[in-house]
């Protein structure tokens, strides 16, 4: 049996007739239900088996490299995209997990060549809440802590991009009072509807990457986008 959850009728702070919700699950196909206007994040929960989680853990403590380009679902596309990689466990899992993935956010984006960034993240790409400029990306955090994100009824989206204030202060202000902030487990996948998708200009889903700068933590990272693009 399907382990599917949704929001019911989230009220947003100072938004009270319209307040998007999360949708979290173990059923890949959970991602489609971002076709729902009212829907802007999905979270499929995916426990890494044990053997994976070390095998991958080893992956990512030896290796130094990002993997970047667009791919179609074609496995010589994939093949080519995972070229840089030496064979082995882990690239043997990501051909597999390339192939299961791929088909789905094509199937959803309409897009038959995302942008696909694969590799080490060692630093605080983004310490602010904040939403992203795009249509739909899909994240991955294989080893080292998942992306943060934030329930929509609890987000203060007026304070959204302050550039004038440092990071601790504007992620104070965007949370409510009561606000716990999410964070994606080891090999969950999280699907976030961005400004840039019809319909969600203002919506976009409240995320930041987790703090590892300077901690020596290696995170390893899968980003799926639908264009390429600096953000
Ligand atoms: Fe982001």
């Amino acid at each position: 049996m399907l382990n599917t959850s949704v929001s019911s009728a989230p009220i947003c702070e100072n938004f009270p007739l319209f307040c998007p919700r999360e949708v979290s699950g173990s059923d890949l196909a959970l991602a489609f239900r971002l076709r729902d206007a009212d829907v802007n994040l999905c979270e499929v929960r995916r426990p890494l088996e044990q053997a994976l989680a070390e095998e991958l853990q080893c992956w990512t403590g030896t290796a130094a490299f990002t993997a970047h380009g667009r791919v179609s679902v074609l496995p010589d596309s994939i093949e080519a995209f995972l070229k840089p990689f030496a064979e082995g466990q882990s690239k043997i899992f990501f051909r597999q997990e390339l192939a299961r993935l791929l088909p789905i956010f094509t199937a959803l984006t309409e897009v038959a060549e995302p942008t696909l960034t694969l590799g080490i993240v060692d630093h605080d790409a983004c310490r602010k809440f904040h939403t992203d400029e795009v249509g739909i990306r899909m994240l991955c955090t294989y080893t080292g802590p998942g992306t943060e994100w934030v329930p929509n009824a609890g987000v203060r989206r007026e304070h959204l991009g302050r550039g004038d204030i440092a990071w601790q202060e504007a992620n104070a202000l965007v949370l409510g009072k009561d606000t716990v902030t999410q964070r994606s487990g080891e090999g969950d996948l999280l699907w976030l509807k961005g400004e840039a998708w019809p319909g969600n200009r203002g919506w976009g889903a409240v995320h930041r990457s987790p703090s590892v700068q300077g901690s020596g933590v290696r995170r390893l990272l899968l980003k799926i986008d639908m264009h390429p693009c600096a953000c």
